[in-house]
């Protein structure tokens, strides 16, 4: 049984609970929802892969409730504590070097001698990490390889009966998972794009470089080229469509379309990425439904928020 608590006083105090003996408990970030548990627990940590049906030990981020917290677990640089100052609470992830004293369980880590760690802004996230005092392992509450859930409905869609709890947190509003930067070097690495943007990034930071896209040996370990798969096959940057096509519109939407979701009739960036994952799971269940042979995603500007909507499109456009 999942229990769906409200993000209320007495709901992230059960989830609280949940958390500090072990249990899984789902929550919703300014990103997408995550799934939970107290990163020091090396058996909580594994349920999260077991619930996931992660094939590998991916990696976890580790979420703290300020920067404080995460920097106690962490080799902070300089560049670090800048970024922290005028990003955190915010949906950027650093990827630091774990203190010789880090209390969090290497399998959170996947054995590697860093650590992602973020401080993210949503204000019930805010309150139940607050609650919790531990530093919660949680990675996109979906199944392995499908689309990062921006709902209670989609986590529950995912994830009933597998996990403890969910707290409802109503839609993320930032829509795409965080930015993650390698901070270990001497140059930043961009290692995946996500909700603060490469321009905010340099402009505390400097110059920063950007991990290749998609290989097969990729520096971030979840970052494979397919990752965001939905059932059907998925092109991008499309100036027609077909009758038996279902449309991902991104302003004026193309004519002829047998289905349509609107990602942003303005052609907002921020707009769309809000929209982009309850966009793609509703149109991959109805054209599925309608025997369609894809979806069609109109073109994004790759700029902005822009290019962590079109990494998402480009990973869902790449065949299992
Ligand atoms: O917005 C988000 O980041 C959401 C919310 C819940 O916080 N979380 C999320 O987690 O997207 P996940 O597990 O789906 O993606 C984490 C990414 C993966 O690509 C993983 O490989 C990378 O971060 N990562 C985690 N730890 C790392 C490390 N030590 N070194 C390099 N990459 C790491
Ligand atoms: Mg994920």
């Amino acid at each position: 049984m999942t229990e769906i608590l409200d993000h209320g006083p007495a709901g992230l105090a059960r989830a609280a609970s949940l958390l500090r003996s072990g249990r899984l408990v789902a929550f919703g970030t300014e990103t997408v929802y995550g799934l939970g548990a107290d990163a020091t627990n090396g058996l909580g940590v594994a349920a999260i892969f077991a619930a996931k049906d992660r094939p590998r030990f991916n990696p976890l981020i580790c979420h703290y409730p300020d920067p404080a917290a995460a920097f106690a677990h962490v080799a902070a640089t300089p560049t670090a504590r800048r970024l922290a100052e005028a990003l955190w609470p915010g949906p950027l992830t650093m990827v630091l070097r774990r203190s010789p004293d880090c209390q969090v369980a290497r399998l959170a880590g996947a054995g590697l001698d860093t650590l992602a760690v973020r401080v993210p802004s949503h204000p019930a996230a805010q309150k139940l990490l607050r609650l919790t005092a531990l530093p919660i392992a949680a990675p996109s509450a979906n199944r392995s390889g499908r689309v990062s859930p921006t709902t209670t409905q989609h986590v529950l869609d995912e994830l009933e009966g597998r996990i403890d709890a969910i707290v409802d947190c109503g839609s993320c509003p930032v829509g795409v998972e965080s930015t993650v930067l390698d901070l270990t070097g001497e140059v930043p690495v961009l290692l995946r794009p996500g909700g603060v943007t490469a321009e905010a990034i340099e402009a505390i930071a400097g110059p920063i470089e950007h991990a290749r896209a998609g290989g097969t040996t990729p520096r971030s370990p979840g970052l494979l080229a397919s990752h965001y798969a939905p059932q059907l096959p998925l092109r991008m940057s499309a100036e027609r469509v077909a009758q038996d096509e279902a449309l991902l519109a991104f302003g004026p939407p193309l004519s002829g379309a047998g289905l349509v979701y609107q990602l942003s009739r303005n052609s907002d960036l921020s707009e769309a990425a809000a929209n982009l994952f309850a966009g793609l799971r509703w149109l991959d269940s109805e054209a599925s439904v309608r025997n369609f042979r894809g979806i069609a995603a109109m073109p994004i500007p790759p700029s902005g928020l822009g290019v962590a909507i079109n990494d998402r499109l480009r990973r869902a456009a790449t065949p299992q």
